[in-house]
């Protein structure tokens, strides 16, 4: 059964590093039979400046209704300082398709990569789950007698029973089907208490129904605190979105950078969003320099989604043996450009 992914490489260094995966998956496509079929898609900062346009009306309903899935590099441009066409098209098909799972992994792959004194592979391999659709991200809020001395800003941060449960549910569901043993929700409700009120109760009712799998709760300034000290007592972490955000850039850095880092934006059994975790990056653009791994693991982790597990597995070998021969991009140590960079991943996949 033919599966259609769109294609939306973006901004800034988006379009290298997207042409890298693509070369992965059209290679596993082709090899493995998988029946992906690709349609490129060239919405980004220089169409929207063109045509005034971030995405052509329709486009949403096309993607929810002829999609299996989105792979997209990255959005953000100096020259769209307001990055309208960002949230149109990002923040628009996480909320507007409902993806209310953001799911990244933080997985060491190369002791040489992480910049703990006495941390490896074994200690540094967590999963992050950051609510995607509520939070402070909904934009819900209002300035008065703004430019003035007197100016007030007001900026909502919104939960709801339904949105919280949500994705507590995922995260102890995730525990359960791969064996994770733990599971830490983390929030700043001894502050925030309203919000933070919510996310415990349900956290602690949800919890109660998985009783072979611990839960606690963690203060984010304890957790930014824990995952550097001792990244090892973490299974799954689930937080709300601004949280999450925040310290899914940590836990990149725990695996060797923003360069190597997968993210998937899901709404389980629906069309589901997979990009770097990283930005577009407007001063590497175009210049060769860009890890390509990030997007690389983005395509693994796609096709994870769509049930192509063996080929999930081959892709993360054929990217943790270039790692450990060295052959990798200058952040990670190597010589190489975002296309042999590339190259030599796909030459390892056989
Ligand atoms: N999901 C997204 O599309 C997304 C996410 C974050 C930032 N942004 C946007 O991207 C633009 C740049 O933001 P930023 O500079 O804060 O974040 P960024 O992730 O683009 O870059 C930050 C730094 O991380 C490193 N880096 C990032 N990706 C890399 C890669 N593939 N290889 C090697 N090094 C890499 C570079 O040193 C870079 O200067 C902004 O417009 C921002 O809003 C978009």
């Amino acid at each position: 059964m033919t599966k259609r992914i769109a294609v939306i490489p973006g901004d800034g260094i988006g379009p290298e590093v997207i042409d890298a995966g693509m070369r992965v998956l059209e290679r596993v496509n082709d090899e493995h039979r998988l029946g992906l079929e690709f349609t490129h898609f060239t919405w980004s900062a220089d169409e929207y400046l063109r045509t005034g346009v971030s995405m052509p009306p329709g486009a949403m309903e096309d993607i929810r209704d002829h999609y299996a899935a989105v792979y997209l590099g990255a959005f953000g441009d100096p020259r769209v300082p307001d990055m309208k066409h960002a949230a149109d098209i990002l923040l628009g098909m996480r909320f507007q398709l409902d993806l209310y799972v953001n799911y990244r992994p933080v997985k060491l792959l190369d002791e040489r990569l992480c910049p703990l004194k006495g941390k490896g592979v074994a200690e540094i391999d967590f999963v992050i789950f950051r609510e995607n659709t509520e939070g402070a991200y909904v934009g819900m809020g209002g300035a008065f007698k703004k430019g003035t001395a007197e100016e007030v800003a007001v900026q909502e941060d919104v939960s709801t029973r339904k949105g919280v449960e949500r994705i507590i549910r995922y995260a102890f569901e995730y525990a359960k089907r791969t064996g994770r043993k733990s599971v830490c929700m983390s929030d700043k409700s001894n502050v925030m208490r309203f919000g933070g009120d919510l996310w415990v109760r349900t956290f602690e009712e949800v919890g109660r129904e998985y009783p072979g799998i611990e839960h606690f709760h963690m203060f984010v300034d304890a957790l930014t605190m824990q995952m550097v000290r001792a990244p090892e007592m973490f299974d799954v972490i689930v937080t709300n979105n601004m949280f999450g955000d925040i310290v899914t850039d940590l836990g990149a850095a725990l695996q060797g950078g923003l360069g190597v880092a997968a993210s998937g934006n899901i709404h389980p059994g629906r069309v589901s969003l997979f990009e770097p975790i990283h930005g577009s990056a407007p001063k590497y653009a175009g210049k060769d320099t860009a890890n390509p791994i990030g997007a690389i693991l983005t395509a693994a982790m796609m096709l994870e989604y769509l049930g192509f597990y063996e080929e999930c597995s081959l892709i993360e070998r054929a990217v943790t043996s270039a790692i450990l021969d060295h052959e990798t991009t200058k952040d990670l140590g190597g010589s190489l450009g975002t296309r042999a960079a590339g190259e030599a991943i796909l030459k390892r996949l056989g």
